[in-house]
């Protein structure tokens, strides 16, 4: 299966998912800058991403958590997610995102 990730400087890259993965982990192993500096626990909101408009619906609804801690991101909208929170799965294939602001790992952040 497969995602697709704008990343911050507006380039779209295709990139090999597995089932189960966050896409946040995705995004971090294929090496496409994202900050997600507490791992995929819930807790800094720097793996924003912008879910496409046709994907929204279909993602499991956030949970309170993420949504407390969406709170704290920066320029969030309404088709804000946290990427750790998202798992792969057969309905996901194809999926697409954009990373958001804040989310730019330190160097690209300076
Ligand atoms: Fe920290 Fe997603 S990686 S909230």
């Amino acid at each position: 299966m497969k995602i697709f990730v704008t990343d911050h400087k507006g380039a779209e890259h295709e990139l090999e998912a597995l089932e189960g993965w966050r896409v946040m982990e995705v995004i971090r192993d294929w090496g496409i800058g994202i900050k997600a500096e507490c791992g995929g626990a819930c807790a800094c909101a720097t793996c924003h991403v912008y879910v496409d408009a046709d994907w929204l619906d279909r993602l499991v609804p956030m949970t309170d958590e993420e949504e407390e801690r969406l709170d704290d991101a920066m320029a969030v909208k309404p088709t804000s997610r946290l990427s750790c929170q998202i798992l792969m799965s057969d309905e996901l294939d194809g999926l697409r995102v954009r990373l958001a602001p804040g989310s730019e790992p330190e160097e690209m952040a300076a």
